[in-house]
């Protein structure tokens, strides 16, 4: 197991667009590796490459409860959404913090496998949020960029869930 350094907010890797990959090479498979590995690591949902500072187009997402059941997607698009949703959203590269973001309810995605093995899948409210949230990372956007209101810490918003 290799954890990576997660890049916070502010920093220029996490603005830059990222470049498609091309060929599944015994590298990549050890990036997503490690970035599988640096996201159960910190408890998140999602990570994309330019969040361990490679600007290439992969992310990795999981919303199971176990953390056992990765989504792998290399030059990710999405090609349907529909639908919307509210809700407070989190990026590890802005550790402790949420803002609320509204996005499409549902989104159908392509993106290739690391067989380079092209593959669709559809995706509602978490998944659909997660999704469409670490595809903005390879543009170079975050989801602060489109937070109504202001940011609130993770701490403050659970004390304020738990009334
Ligand atoms: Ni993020």
């Amino acid at each position: 197991m290799a954890l990576r350094t997660i890049r916070e907010y502010g920093d220029d890797v996490l603005s830059r667009p990222c470049k498609e990959v091309k060929e599944v090479t015994p590298r990549i498979r050890e990036l997503v590796q490690d970035m599988l590995d640096t996201m159960y690591d910190a408890n998140g949902v999602g990570l994309a490459a330019p969040q361990v500072g490679i600007l290439k187009r992969i992310v990795v997402i999981d919303i199971s409860a176990e953390g056992d059941n990765p989504l792998i997607m290399i030059n990710p698009r999405i090609i349907e959404k529909d639908g919307e949703q509210t809700g407070y959203e989190g990026c590890l590269s802005l550790p402790g913090k949420s803002g609320i973001v509204t996005r499409p309810n549902h989104v159908k995605a392509r993106a290739f496998d690391l067989d380079m093995k092209e593959y669709e899948i559809e995706g509602e409210e978490l998944l659909a949020r997660a999704i469409c949230h670490e595809l903005d990372h390879l543009d170079g956007h975050m989801y602060v960029e489109m937070v109504e209101g202001d940011l609130v810490d993770n701490e403050e918003l659970a004390k304020e869930q738990e009334k």
